[in-house]
């Protein structure tokens, strides 16, 4: 529709609209001009395994270079990760709505997703219950994502203390996917890993710099875990991508070593928008409208509008991209049917005006 110059305004994206830091990208040049152009060591450059060991170092968590992996982003880490812990037929419970990939990749690897619902009404915060009544004699891992995408879900801590008893009752890997945890807007973000060393010992965490400074074209992400797990992801990542590309690694070198106000502005951006996309969406009648605490989505539910002319969430967003020229991403890409994903990786003005479109759209059906 963007190519027949129709003026679509996308809140699809995954990823922040902004650019790159000035100084990240200049230190990836400066390696291509210096010839820093070859192989790396598989795991990643000696420099990278430093940074990333300090950057968890000051968030109370303490790692060996050893116990670091640098892959091509996070999706690659956590492929990596189940691919390496999963034995056919084992189960891995991840809590919905998630990120579509989990799902894929875990039947790619082998394993069996179990879902765990998680409700609108609780702020998609999972239920111990809830979490206890999946747990069977194949579960072999929990699967997080906090901040989450796509609910921006941030999780207290005393529910990742939940999670963490669960997985040591049961004698569970958790795989903690911590790629948004520098976006969240109402409390801090708790590494499960920093639980204590039973939980730590017993975690994948899996993370990057694509969505914290902007970089997600430069691929490069990392996981931090037990050295028996990065042992074998060592041999598996030598045997399939080698290292990650090299002057991106040094682009992550000086990204991890920016002072954390460099990364403020865009965090508070994101509140901001955050804010006025709610602000906005509550003008709206019938919305299921939980307050996302991180991340750059919000997920609101839709159920008033499906029923009469449309019965799905993916049929409700193909006519508000037909009718009212928004791009959103339907709920049930996220196992959230009924809900709609709203990505607030525009301008400002663009959210006013694509959710002020998308009310007109919705009043039209009523
Ligand atoms: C929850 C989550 N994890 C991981 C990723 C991928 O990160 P990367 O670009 O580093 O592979 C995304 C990207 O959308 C994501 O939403």
């Amino acid at each position: 529709m963007k190519a027949a110059g129709i003026d679509v305004i996308s809140f699809a994206a995954g990823e922040p609209d902004f650019n790159t830091p000035d100084p990240i990208c200049q230190a990836a040049i400066d390696a291509i001009g210096s010839g820093f152009t070859k192989y790396t060591p598989t795991t990643g450059i000696g420099e990278l395994k430093a940074a990333i060991v300090e950057k968890l170092r000051r968030q109370g968590l303490t790692y060996e270079p050893g116990q670091i992996v640098v892959s091509c982003g996070a999706k690659h880490s956590l492929f990596n990760a189940l691919w390496v812990i999963l034995e056919p037929g084992d189960e891995v419970i991840v809590f919905a709505p998630f990120w579509a990939t989990y799902a894929d990749q875990i039947r790619l690897c082998g394993g069996v997703p179990v879902v765990v619902e998680t409700r609108a009404e609780n702020g998609f915060i999972p239920r111990l219950e809830d979490l206890k009544a999946k747990v069977g004699m194949r579960t072999k891992a929990i699967l997080l994502n906090s901040p989450c995408n796509p609910t921006g879900a941030v999780f207290p801590r005393s529910v990742l203390k939940e999670i963490a008893t669960v997985a040591i009752r049961h004698d569970l890997w958790i795989v903690s996917d911590e790629i948004y945890e520098r976006l969240c807007y109402d409390e801090p973000h708790t590494s499960i890993a920093s639980l204590g060393r039973e939980v730590q010992d017993r975690t994948v965490l899996i993370n990057g710099v694509s969505k914290t400074y902007s970089m997600t074209g430069w691929r490069i992400g990392y996981m931090a875990a037990p050295a028996e797990v990065t042992k074998a992801v060592s041999c598996f990542q030598d045997q399939v991508t080698s290292n990650p590309t090299s002057f991106a690694q040094k682009g992550a070198v000086v990204a991890l070593t920016l002072p954390d106000e460099s990364v403020e502005p865009m965090r508070r951006e994101f509140q901001e928008r955050r804010d006025l996309a709610l602000d906005e969406l509550e003008k709206i009648p019938g919305l299921v409208l939980p307050q996302p605490q991180g991340a750059f989505y919000v997920l609101f539910g839709v159920e008033a509008y499906l029923g009469r002319q449309f019965k799905t969430d993916p049929e409700l967003a193909e006519y508000l991209l037909e009718q009212a020229c928004v791009a959103l991403i339907p709920g049930s890409a996220f196992e959230g049917p009924g809900f709609l994903r709203l990505s607030y990786t525009a301008s400002k003005a663009n959210i006013v005006r694509g959710i002020e479109r998308i009310a007109d759209a919705l009043k039209r059906l009523e």
